[in-house]
C-alpha cells in the first residue's frame, strides 16, 4: 500500500490506474479506523480493481467546541488496518493542501441535511458534502463506500451525487458493532468504563422501537419509546429519538461524547 499526501499525486496515480482500465474505490474516512472502517474497504476490494483509503478529518465539518482538535489519530494502526483490508493507496492530506486558502464555495444538501443530525450540528452536513465532493473530484472513483452507521450522511451523498451527475456509484455498508451491540465509531474511545457500559441502550432502544413498529405501534409512539429508554438511562442524555420513513435514529450524549445509532424497520 501506499502512502500519498499531496492532491497532485493522488490525481496523478488514480489517473494512471484509470488510463490502465481499473475501476476505483473510494473510502473517505477521517481515520482511527475499526473493524465498521475495515468492511467499508474489504468490499470495496471486492468490487473494484484498486481501493484508495482517504484519511482527513476535515475542519469543515466541525463546529466550534466540537472536537477537532481532540479527534483521534493514529496513523500507524491506519496503515496497518487499511492494507490489511485491502486498500492499494492512503491519501493522507494536511489541512493546508486540501484547504490552502478561504474556502467561498461549499456544498449544501437541502432537505436531506436538514433535522437529527443536521439539526444538532447546523453546518456540518455543508462540510460533508463540500470534502465529500473535493474527494471524489480528485480521486475520479467508479465506487464509493459509506456505512449506514451515519445514515444521514449516506442519504445527504446519494442526493449529492444525483443532484451534480458524479458519474459515482455509491454504496452503503451495514452498520459494524461491537458485541455488546454498541456500533463501532473513533469516538468510542472518549468513553469512560461506566459510559461504554451504559452505551448499549441506543441499540436495545432502536429494537424496542422496532418491535413497536412491527406491533402495529405508530412512528410517533415508537420514537416515543425509544426516548423513553434512552431518558431513562442515567448516563445517557437523549438528543433526539426518530422515526423518517422505514428509519429508527437516535442520538445521545455520555458525558461529552455524543454517540449516534439506527436500524431499519424491517431488520
Ligand atoms: P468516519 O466517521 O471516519 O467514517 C468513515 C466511514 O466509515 C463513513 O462512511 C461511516 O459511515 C463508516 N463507518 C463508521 N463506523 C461504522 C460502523 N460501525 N459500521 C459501518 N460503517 C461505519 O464519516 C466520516 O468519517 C466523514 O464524515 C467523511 C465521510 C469521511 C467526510 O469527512
Amino acid at each position: 500500500m501506499e502512502l500519498i499526501e499531496t492532491i497532485a499525486a493522488f490525481g496523478k496515480t488514480l489517473d494512471a490506474e484509470r488510463l490502465a482500465g481499473r475501476r476505483v474505490g473510494l473510502v473517505p474516512t477521517m481515520g482511527y479506523l475499526h473493524e465498521g472502517h475495515a468492511a467499508l474497504v474489504r468490499q470495496a476490494a471486492a468490487e473494484c480493481d484498486v481501493v484508495a483509503v482517504t484519511i482527513f478529518v476535515n475542519p469543515l465539518q466541525f463546529a466550534a467546541g466540537e472536537d477537532l482538535s481532540s479527534y483521534p489519530r493514529d496513523l500507524d494502526g491506519d496503515r496497518r488496518t487499511a492494507e490489511a483490508a485491502g486498500a492499494e493507496y492512503l491519501f493522507v492530506p494536511e489541512v493546508t493542501e486540501m484547504y490552502p486558502g478561504e474556502v467561498h464555495t461549499t456544498v449544501s444538501v437541502a432537505g436531506e441535511s436538514d433535522g437529527l443530525e443536521g439539526a444538532s450540528r447546523p453546518s456540518h452536513f455543508a462540510g460533508v458534502a463540500t470534502v465529500v465532493a473535493k474527494l471524489f473530484n480528485i480521486a475520479g472513483p467508479s465506487r464509493a463506500y459509506f456505512g449506514e452507521k451515519d445514515w444521514q450522511q449516506l442519504q445527504v451523498v446519494r442526493r449529492m451525487v444525483d443532484d451534480l451527475s458524479f458519474p459515482i456509484e455509491v454504496v452503503g455498508c451495514p452498520i459494524v458493532r461491537d458485541g455488546d451491540g454498541v456500533a463501532l465509531s473513533s469516538r468510542n474511545v472518549y468513553l469512560s468504563t461506566t459510559e461504554r457500559a451504559a452505551a448499549p441502550v441506543l441499540r436495545r432502544a432502536l429494537m424496542a422501537g422496532r418491535d413497536a413498529l412491527s406491533n402495529g405501534r405508530s412512528p410517533a409512539d415508537a420514537a416515543a419509546l425509544m426516548a423513553e429508554l434512552i431518558s431513562a438511562e442515567p448516563l445517557a442524555q437523549l438528543d433526539y429519538a426518530e422515526v423518517v420513513g422505514d428509519r429508527l435514529l437516535v442520538a445521545a450524549r455520555f458525558g461529552t461524547t455524543r454517540l449516534i445509532d439506527n436500524m431499519g424497520a424491517d431488520r
